[in-house]
């Protein structure tokens, strides 16, 4: 009976120790200076280094996932890829970034803390503005996503705007497609109501069904296409590999819906 408590009570001591030890790596499991990378990618203030006079209200999570988009989709379709992978690559997409700034920019980041995160003009961006221990904490979170995702190849990515003529073009041809309002709605959800709210309300962007209907509907909905593909001062523009011509020719049917049920 005594030697059946004594192995009883060794063994409550094991469970404690075992547990401890189990939480604590629990606790180790996010590095610290990855967790402060965490904060400040869903951060619009940035951690609080961000010019509260230009800050545009967008957080790097209003653009990107931090997590394996193709086999964990959460059905959004963002204007940006996803940051896992990040750090496995050699050199970025964006012109202004040398080489041997890849790092000091947080693996090109430092192009969007600028142009998106406070609407500084694409031609006057620094694009290692991002303060240094802030890039290095977003590395840090990049690594670590990176590492958790446990992705093969990364592939590389890159932004491809239409120009004003071929994203005109674009349009002449998504305008000639049968939408389905339904659908429409559905990805207009997904990929416009993160900033533009519900098609009636301001978001971050405009609204897009205004209050006093346009007086030409069809260059209201064209312009509306055209500039889903060419993208704007803010809003980076969305290509046939986020939204095919039938997509937008569904949001563009849901968006004249609307717009006609109002009057
Ligand atoms: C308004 C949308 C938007 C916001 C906000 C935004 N980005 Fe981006 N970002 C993009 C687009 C578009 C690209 C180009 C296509 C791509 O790489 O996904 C891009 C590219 C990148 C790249 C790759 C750059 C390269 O050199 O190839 C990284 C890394 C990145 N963003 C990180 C961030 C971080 C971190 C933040 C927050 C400080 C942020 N982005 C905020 C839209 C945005
Ligand atoms: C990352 C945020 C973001 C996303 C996603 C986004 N927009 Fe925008 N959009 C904006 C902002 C901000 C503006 C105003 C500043 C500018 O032009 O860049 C804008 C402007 C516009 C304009 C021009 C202004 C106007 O009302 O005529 C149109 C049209 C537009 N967006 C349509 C769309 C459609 C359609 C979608 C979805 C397919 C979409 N946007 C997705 C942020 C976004």
């Amino acid at each position: 009976m005594l030697l059946f408590r004594m192995f009883f009570r060794f063994q409550l001591l094991l469970q404690v120790i075992f547990f401890s030890f189990a939480g604590l790596s629990l606790a180790e499991e996010i590095p610290e200076l990855a967790k402060l990378g965490r904060q400040l990618f869903y951060d619009p203030s940035f951690g609080g280094s961000v010019d509260p006079k230009k800050a545009t209200g967008f957080s790097c999570t209003t653009c990107h996932a931090d997590f394996n988009e193709s086999e964990y989709s959460d059905g959004l379709i963002r204007s940006g890829s996803s940051i896992v992978g990040v750090t496995r690559r050699q050199k970025s997409q964006w012109k202004e970034i040398q080489p041997n700034q890849l790092l000091r920019s947080a693996g090109g980041a430092g192009v969007c803390y600028q142009r998106f995160l406070q609407g500084i003009p694409a031609k006057k961006v620094n694009p290692i503005a991002i303060p240094e221990q802030k890039a290095e904490a977003l590395m840090a979170y990049f690594d670590y996503v990176t590492s958790k995702a446990q992705v093969g190849e990364t592939e590389q990515v890159s932004y491809n705007p239409l120009s004003r003529t071929e994203a005109q073009a674009a349009a002449d041809k998504i305008l000639k497609l049968d939408g389905d309002a339904d659908k429409g709605w559905k990805l207009y959800g997904k990929s416009c109501a993160g900033c533009h709210s519900g098609p009636k309300k301001r978001g971050i962007g405009t609204q897009l069904v205004r209050s006093r209907p346009p007086s030409n509907l069809e260059a209201r909905l064209h312009k509306i296409a055209s500039y889903t593909r060419q993208g704007g001062y803010l809003m980076p523009a969305l290509g046939t590999g986020k939204l095919s011509d039938q997509d937008l020719a569904n949001i563009i049917e849901f968006l004249r819906d609307i717009t006609e049920a109002k009057k």
